[in-house]
């Protein structure tokens, strides 16, 4: 049976099937979410319970992760598979250090609405609808030019969305065209899932997820994760279980224990030839 349409919900939205957008907004304790949104993030609580902390814990990295592109000089980011903005969206992360203008972008249409109404009164920062999976008409979309200078360092925030990307659909390949278009100094900020090391409750919840989402996740391992980054120079620690990504000293210790219970690599790296953006 079908949630009641609420009136931000754009008419073009299946109420009827899960969206990972809302699912994790649900996890992030937002209110952009139906029924049957809850429904699956609920049976995948039961697999993995902690998958709400999950959730927090890649906003706390890609928090990380922009910080140190905004500290290294960049002002302009390009995050793509934003999801529906509801915990320290990019523009106000970057902009504790120094302006920014952002683009955000998403196939999902509530994220994408939720996005241009929070952005309505900001000149520099906007939220479009877009596929990770064709990311030339992402570099040519007018949105995205007006307010991002390609000739100049950009980061590109790739977290928790590639592995919404089948080989088919060639994420190495996606990531390297992304790459063409970039300055030197630009930064690629990824987080993947993996099932590397998982416990068979993570593997069933995978298991789950896939037979009733039609985002169906292709989770990979570290090394496929590392292969990403070809043409950009990983910063340390490279490519790491998420926690241990330039944890925040207060969190470091917590950090160490048990880093891959979030079943996710992530990384930060630069385009070389930079101009002094070094992270
Ligand atoms: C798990 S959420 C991650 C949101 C945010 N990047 C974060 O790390 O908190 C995945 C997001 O990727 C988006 N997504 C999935 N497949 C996509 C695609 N092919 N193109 C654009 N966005 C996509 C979903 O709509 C969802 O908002």
């Amino acid at each position: 049976m079908s949630d009641t349409r609420p009136d931000w919900a754009p008419a073009a939205i299946n109420l009827d099937q899960p969206s990972s957008a809302r699912v994790w907004d649900y996890f992030l304790g937002g209110s952009h979410n139906f029924a049957v949104d809850r429904q699956v993030a609920e049976a995948a609580i039961a697999f993995k319970p902690d998958l709400p902390d999950v959730a927090r814990q890649v906003r706390m990295f890609l928090r990380r992760a922009v910080r140190t592109a905004a500290a290294a000089g960049v002002d302009q980011f390009l995050d793509i598979g934003a999801g529906v903005p509801t915990m320290g969206p990019v523009h106000e992360v970057a902009r504790e250090i120094r302006p920014a203008r952002v683009v955000y972008v998403d196939h999902d249409p509530v994220a994408v609405a939720h996005g241009e109404a929070m952005l309505a009164e900001d000149p520099d920062a906007d939220f479009i609808q877009g596929d990770v999976r064709t990311p030339r008409a992402i570099l040519a979309d007018p949105r995205v030019r007006k307010l991002i200078d390609f000739d100049r360092p950009v980061a590109v925030l790739l977290c928790s969305v590639l592995h919404f990307v089948a080989d088919t659909d060639d994420p190495a390949g996606i990531v390297a065209t992304l790459r063409d278009a970039l300055a030197p100094g630009s930064f690629l900020i990824v987080q993947h899932a993996s099932h590397d090391n998982q416990p068979a409750e993570t593997i069933a919840m995978l298991e789950m997820w896939n037979s009733k989402s039609p985002e169906p996740m292709h989770w990979r391992t570290a090394d496929r994760i590392e292969a990403l980054f070809e043409g950009f120079t990983l910063l340390e620690p490279g490519v790491v279980p998420m926690p241990l990504w330039r944890p925040l000293p207060e969190d470091a210790e917590r950090a160490a224990q048990d880093p891959e219970r979030y079943a996710s690599y992530a990384a930060v790296a630069v385009k070389p030839g930079a101009t002094g953006a070094t992270g």
